[in-house]
């Protein structure tokens, strides 16, 4: 068994579920004695937390795209460099909820910040230093916005409308057609069981558990 520590990401548009597969996917390592740290962004460390307060809390209109990605990226360098290497290093998985994919999913696609830009900010910030495996959990926009709709949540960025989320799934599904080394997409369509069973098998194939 492979036991060399991996940082996994995982990433989706609204209603995809992916807060509850990340819980069971650590508790899947768990039950194998892996040793897991589940973070998140924007946050993940205190001054990266911080950030997010400033980001997702108050007016919205207050910050243009360009900003946003330089809020995202400022606070996924204290969260690498906090969190997620330290973690690595002390030989734990580390699951993320979201990381420089969403970036290129909403400040880009959604955005429409230019890819090139967001591009040199993640060779700024994080030099060659990929996630292992990013898990896209790929849901078709009505199903997913379906699915949250009753969720009542305070935040910024649940709003928008069927072409900006529709932007997020074809820019994430292009992610995964370029990097398919890093990438799996995972159809987020089928009930909870299903999606954590084929993100376990994508787990396990990869890493011989
Ligand atoms: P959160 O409620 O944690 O997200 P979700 O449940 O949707 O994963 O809110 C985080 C929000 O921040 C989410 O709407 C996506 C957004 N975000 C960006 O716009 N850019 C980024 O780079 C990241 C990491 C997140």
């Amino acid at each position: 068994m492979s036991k060399a520590p991996r940082f996994i990401t995982l990433e989706g548009g609204d209603g995809s579920g992916k807060s509850t597969q990340i819980r069971r996917l650590a508790a899947e390592l768990k039950k194998r004695k892996i040793d897991a740290i589940v973070t998140r962004e924007p946050g993940g460390s205190p001054g990266a937390e911080d950030i997010r307060n400033l980001v997702l809390n108050g007016d919205p209109e207050r910050w243009d795209s360009l900003t946003e990605a330089l809020l995202m990226f400022a606070a996924r360098a204290n969260h690498v460099s906090h969190t997620i290497k330290p973690a690595l290093m002390k030989r734990q998985w580390v699951i993320c909820d979201r990381f420089t994919d969403s970036t290129y999913a909403y400040q880009g696609a959604g955005h429409g910040l230019a890819r090139e830009t967001i591009r040199r900010m993640e060779a700024l910030v994080l030099g060659d230093f990929r996630p292992d495996l990013t898990l896209i959990l790929d849901i078709p926009v009505e199903q997913g916005l379906a699915r949250t709709s009753g969720r009542t949540k305070d935040m910024r960025f649940e709003a928008f409308d069927h072409d900006f989320h529709e932007r997020m799934r074809q820019c994430y599904l292009t992610i995964a057609r370029k990097d398919p080394m890093r990438c799996e997409v995972i159809d987020a369509s089928q009930d909870e069981d299903a999606v954590a069973k084929a993100i376990w098998a994508a787990v396990k194939k990869r890493y011989k558990l």
